[in-house]
Parts: structure tokens; C-alpha cells; sequence
């Protein structure tokens, strides 16, 4: 691995903060879902209602542990952690004039404590974070002065944290909502619901092309802004392989793979690609799209592609399933198990090569520098004697960071750097349980909120910092 390779963890400010409403900060799409579990969907509510439980509200409060959970980082030897901004800390509705300076200062506060341990920032602008009054009352991403109030945003943080922070991604897992059968996403990634009647499709890509518009301006302001930024987009990447070599199989796979490319075609390349503009066009579907928007994607293209990887999916041509029990499928009516691959408690396929066919993949499609900003193992810990003896997940790590050294070592990729999810134990994002979890630092507290918010190192913990140590495990 190249000697300036970026390990780190990562985090989202929403799963791990908590601080909910402190210093003038304001709700956020995450603030009014309470917790499910697997096979349990979080429930929305439509305001913060005083006998519900919201998991995020307090999450593991490194709002106010920031200073001794960065020391354990710095401990571990973290070359770089990824985390975002919460919109709502800076803009609490989203469309005040002023920033929201407390906001502001803790962000400063932050930042600097990590670059004392020589630790680099990596932050994601939008990480299901935005702000409830505007998904309330402005319809999300639905309406197009949305894309005003983040580029504020943006330009608000550009600004500010200019000189403390280089690397930037905008949306996080920005293509999930192409998943529409699941209302999680589209709420979470654009603050829409859907009504009745409505086609989900023209939905999804009129909202869709509103948030490409903002990650683009955005990209391109803070190009303008400090030339030396890196901007990336986020997107979550999930593998579909076919069931088998039978042509209509791989066929299956090839289009389905255009649901989890779609964003990244855009936001990479600057156009639409052929295969949407067709089902557009074959459906009917009316989207608003201007010539000085598509101008905007063109001009606000991205620097490296950050992305997520956890699992892949498989699909076979011809079987149609609503939704198989202990798999994620994704929302592809077509997956079906693999029979080579298992899967965690949560259903997720356990798939180290993955990683490897992954970096190919994209590195080939793209040929810009990829980061996988998010990689893990959920699962239930045990604390014992003041440790977690999570061998399991040292040994999720160590099969996909062998699969990364390969992809980078053996067949060249481009690969900046590698930041597991959830370093420290936090809210899972879909099920909003506290015992699904990933952390190298296990945090007392359950699924109900009660516990110590004590921090212990799991066994993990020290193997990673010899894994940063030695750059790697194959050297
Ligand atoms: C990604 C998200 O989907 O996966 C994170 O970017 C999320 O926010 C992570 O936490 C793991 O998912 P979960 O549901 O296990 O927390």
C-alpha cells in the first residue's frame, strides 16, 4: 500500500453525536424516526412527540465526549476519520440567513482537536441529515429551492473549515432511494414521502436530477472556493452478480447494476446515461430539467468516488420475489440467495471477494481515485471483564482488507484510502438499534438508552492500530 494510504473509521453526525437540540441546533429527518429492528421498520412520526423514543437524540453523545473518543482515536493510530456535518447545527431550518455560530464552533472545536493528533478530516455534507422544516414544509428535494438552501450550506462550511478540511463528499449513499419500495430512503435521502397515486419512478428522478443539480453546484463552489479541495460523491455499492452463466442471468445482473450506478454516471461524468433517459422516455415521465442545470452537471463533476461496501446481491432472470426472508435484496424483485456466501444476523452477505470485483469495477467504469468510506460488521458484542472479545469482526476486517490490498497491489487500483463504519459503537441507520454494532470501541448503552456511555476498547481495537502500523496486513 502507498505510504500517505488514509486509514481511519467512520461516522455519521446524526448516529453518534446525540445533542439533538443543543447550542440552537434544529431537528433533522433523523430526528422524528423511532427505533425498529430487524424485519422492524423505524416509524416516522409527524412531530417529536414527548412519549416516543428517538435513538438519535442522545445516540452516544460525542457531542459532549468529543475530546476522549478523538484521544482513543489518536491512540489507534487514525490516519483520517470520516464524519458529516449535521445541516441542522449550522442551518436549523435550513433557510435562516445567518449560520448559526455555536454550529460553527463546535465543528472549529472538532477539527482542531483531530489535527492535533495529525488525524484528517473527511466530511460528508449531507448524511440523512437534512433539516425537518424543510422536508416539512418545502417538500425536500421535491422543490427546487432546496437545492439553494444546501449550496448554502455547502458554502457556508467550504468557507469556514477551508485550510482544516480537504476531503468533502456530498450526499451520503446518495443512490439508495432508487430503492423505492422502501420509504426509509427517499425520506432520509431527500426528506420526500410519497402520495397516493403517485408514479414512485417520476418521483424519484424528478427528485433525483434536484439533488444531482446541488451536489454539482456545490462541487464546482468549492472547487472555486480552495482549488486544493477534494470532492467526492457517495454511493453505496452493492454488487449484483448473476445466479448463474446463462445469458438471461447476466443480462438480469447488468441491469440491475444500473439502479446502483445511476447517480454515480452522473455525478461522475456530468450527463445522463442512455439506459435512464430511455425510461424517461418509454414511461413518460415529465421532469423539470433546465439547459443551465444540465450545464451545472456537467461543470460540477466529482474528484473521487467514495462508497460503502457491505454485501453484495444476487439475481436470477427468472423468478420474481417480494421479499426473501434473511436476505437484503436490495428492492431487486429478482434476488435470490447465493449459496457461496453467508450472511450476518441482519441478513447482510458476508462477501470479502466482493470488495476486490468491486474496486475493479468502479476503477475501470470511472478511472478516478475510489475511498471506501464505509465497511463493517454489524453484530451483538459482549462486554466482559471490561473488553469485547469480537474476533468475528477482526475477521470480517481482515478478509476485505486482504481483498483491498489485492485490488490496489496486484491489479492497480486507485485507492486513497479505507475508513471501517462506526469505529466507534453508534445508532444503526436502519433498524436505529444500539446492539447492532460495529465499533473497535464498545459504548454502554442499549437499544432502550439506558447504560453508562462508558467507552471500552474491544479486541479490535488493538489489532487495527497494528494494522495501521504495519500499513497494512500483507507487508
Ligand atoms: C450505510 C450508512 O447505509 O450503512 C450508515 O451510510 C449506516 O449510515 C451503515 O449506519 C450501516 O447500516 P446499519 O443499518 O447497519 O446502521
Amino acid at each position: 500500500m502507498q505510504k500517505d494510504f488514509l486509514w481511519g473509521g467512520a461516522v455519521a453526525a446524526h448516529q453518534f453525536e446525540g445533542g439533538w437540540d443543543a447550542d440552537g441546533k434544529g431537528p433533522s429527518v433523523i430526528d422524528v424516526l423511532t427505533a425498529g429492528a430487524h424485519g422492524v421498520p423505524r416509524r416516522l412520526t409527524e412531530t417529536i412527540e414527548a412519549d416516543e423514543f428517538y435513538p438519535n437524540h442522545e445516540a452516544i453523545d460525542f457531542y459532549h465526549h468529543y475530546k476522549e473518543d478523538i484521544a482513543l482515536f489518536a491512540e489507534m493510530g487514525l490516519k483520517c476519520f470520516r464524519t458529516s456535518i449535521a445541516w441542522t447545527r449550522i442551518y436549523p431550518k435550513g433557510i435562516e440567513e445567518e449560520p448559526n455560530e455555536a454550529g460553527l464552533k463546535f465543528y472549529d472545536e472538532m477539527f482542531d482537536e483531530l489535527l492535533k493528533y495529525g488525524i484528517e478530516p473527511v466530511i460528508t455534507l449531507s448524511h440523512f441529515e437534512m433539516p425537518l422544516y424543510l422536508a416539512k414544509e418545502y417538500g425536500g428535494f421535491r422543490n427546487k429551492k432546496v437545492i439553494d438552501h444546501f449550496v448554502k450550506f455547502a458554502k457556508t462550511v467550504f468557507e469556514r473549515y477551508r485550510g482544516k478540511v480537504k476531503y468533502w463528499m456530498t450526499f451520503n449513499e446518495i443512490n439508495n432511494q432508487m430503492d423505492t419500495n422502501n420509504p426509509l430512503f427517499l425520506w432520509t435521502n431527500s426528506g420526500v414521502t410519497l402520495k397516493e397515486g403517485e408514479d414512485p419512478r417520476e418521483v424519484l428522478f424528478q427528485v433525483a436530477h434536484n439533488e444531482l443539480v446541488a451536489s454539482a453546484r456545490a462541487v464546482k463552489l468549492g472547487h472555486e472556493i480552495d482549488p486544493d479541495f477534494k470532492i467526492g460523491c457517495m454511493i453505496s455499492h452493492v454488487p449484483i452478480y448473476p445466479y448463474s452463466c446463462a445469458p438471461a442471468d447476466i443480462l438480469a445482473a447488468q441491469q440491475a447494476m444500473h439502479e446502483r450506478y445511476f447517480f454515480s454516471d452522473v455525478q461522475v461524468r456530468g450527463y445522463y446515461p442512455g439506459y435512464a433517459k430511455k425510461e424517461w422516455e418509454r414511461n413518460g415521465y415529465h421532469l423539470e430539467i433546465t439547459l443551465e442545470e444540465l450545464a451545472d452537471l456537467k461543470q460540477g463533476t466529482v474528484d473521487y468516488i467514495g462508497f460503502s461496501y457491505y454485501m453484495s446481491t444476487t439475481v436470477k432472470a427468472d423468478v420474481k420475489n417480494e421479499q426473501l426472508e434473511n436476505v437484503v435484496n436490495g428492492g431487486m424483485e429478482n434476488a435470490v440467495e447465493n449459496p457461496y456466501i453467508e450472511v450476518s444476523d441482519w441478513g447482510w452477505a458476508i462477501d470479502p471477494l466482493g470488495l476486490r470485483y468491486t474496486l475493479n469495477n468502479l476503477y475501470e467504469r470511472y478511472q478516478l481515485p475510489l475511498f471506501i468510506v464505509e465497511n463493517g460488521f454489524g453484530a451483538i458484542d459482549e462486554l466482559e471483564d471490561g473488553t469485547v472479545h469480537d474476533q468475528a469482526r477482526i475477521d470480517y476486517l481482515t478478509a476485505h482488507i486482504k481483498a483491498l490490498e489485492e485490488a490496489v497491489d496486484y491489479d492497480g487500483v486507485e485507492l486513497l484510502g479505507y475508513t471501517p463504519w462506526g469505529i466507534i459503537d453508534l445508532v444503526s441507520f436502519t433498524t436505529g438499534e444500539m446492539k447492532k454494532r460495529y465499533g473497535m470501541i464498545y459504548v454502554d448503552r442499549d437499544n432502550a438508552g439506558h447504560g453508562t456511555l462508558k467507552r471500552y476498547k474491544k479486541d479490535s481495537f488493538a489489532w487495527y492500530r497494528d494494522v495501521i502500523k504495519h500499513n497494512g496486513i500483507s507487508e
